[in-house]
């Protein structure tokens, strides 16, 4: 039995302090708010992103406001980027205790229509860039012996079906079980991989589609009638990052309101 009378129960559970978390895409949407968020609950960040100049203003919000932060330049594509972004961080802070694998795009398109370039485009972004940059910071966490939590940015995508996502929808499902087999080779080794599928947010992704009265007449079809908001990924992140996931290996968790229950 927990004894939670202790006043620090709460931050031994979900604070970051003195860890180093990865964020990839941290210029916008997901990525940006996570970054916040686990700065603010104690996490050294390192913001990733294609365009440096992209995260610098934000890691300079979180450095004024008493956190640490750098700024780092990395296309999730490009192995060379990635490995440059890792030894940029491990060298500014030490280590990496925490991934968020985000970075993704979408280029929707029917099945019949979509080009060779769409499709490959969003593999290599929602897929194999999921791969590479886990890869790279897994072997840098058991390299230090210390563990580490990976969080992998799946979709309900991953789980359920839309029309013209083909690419996007098979992407996430790999990452799905990439992140299934991965916690199975590493969760020996410390690191805890799991992953999230969130439902509709709001940001740059779809934003143009959410805005349309297309757009807003299905997200009023769905079964939680609305999109969600960023903060209501906060719990997921939290609990997957630290100590409250300490027994939460290989699972990918939807936040999603319901949609997934897919009613008839
Ligand atoms: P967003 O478009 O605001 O963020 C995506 C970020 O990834 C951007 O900062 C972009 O610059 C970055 N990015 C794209 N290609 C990159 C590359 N090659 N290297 C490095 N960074 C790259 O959209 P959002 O919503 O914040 O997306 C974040 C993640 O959440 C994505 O993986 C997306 O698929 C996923 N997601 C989003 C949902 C939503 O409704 N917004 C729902 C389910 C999943």
């Amino acid at each position: 039995m927990v004894d939670s009378s202790h006043g620090d129960w709460l931050d031994r559970l979900f604070r970051l302090t003195g860890r180093t978390a990865l964020i990839t895409g941290a210029s916008s949407g997901i990525g940006e708010h996570a970054a916040r968020l686990f700065a603010g609950t104690g996490a050294k960040v390192v913001l990733a992103a294609r365009t440096r100049t992209r995260v610098e203003a934000l890691a300079s919000e979180i450095v004024d406001a008493g956190g640490e932060a750098l700024a780092v330049e990395m296309d999730v594509t490009d192995r060379d980027s990635v490995e440059f972004g890792v030894e940029t961080a491990v060298r500014r802070f030490g280590g990496l205790d925490i991934l968020l694998n985000n970075a993704g795009i979408a280029r929707t398109d029917r099945y019949l229509d979509m080009s060779e370039e769409d499709w490959l485009a969003v593999l290599e972004t929602n897929l194999s860039g999921v791969w590479r940059v886990g890869q790279l910071v897994a072997r840098q966490m058991v390299s230090q012996e210390s563990g580490g939590s990976i969080i992998n940015v799946a979709s309900i995508l991953g789980l359920a079906t839309q029309r013209r996502q083909a690419n996007y929808a098979a992407a996430k499902a790999g990452v799905i079980q990439l992140t299934r087999t991965m916690a199975l080779e590493l969760g020996r080794r410390g690191v805890r991989v799991n992953a999230i599928a969130p439902g509709y947010v709001v940001t740059g992704i779809n934003r143009e589609f959410f805005d349309s009265e297309r757009g807003r007449e299905y997200v009023q079809g769905l079964f939680p009638g609305r999109p969600g908001e960023l903060g209501e990924l906060d719990g997921v992140l939290l609990l997957l990052a630290g100590a409250a996931g300490s027994y939460i290996q290989g699972v990918t968790i939807p936040v999603d309101g319901g949609a997934l229950l897919g009613s008839l």
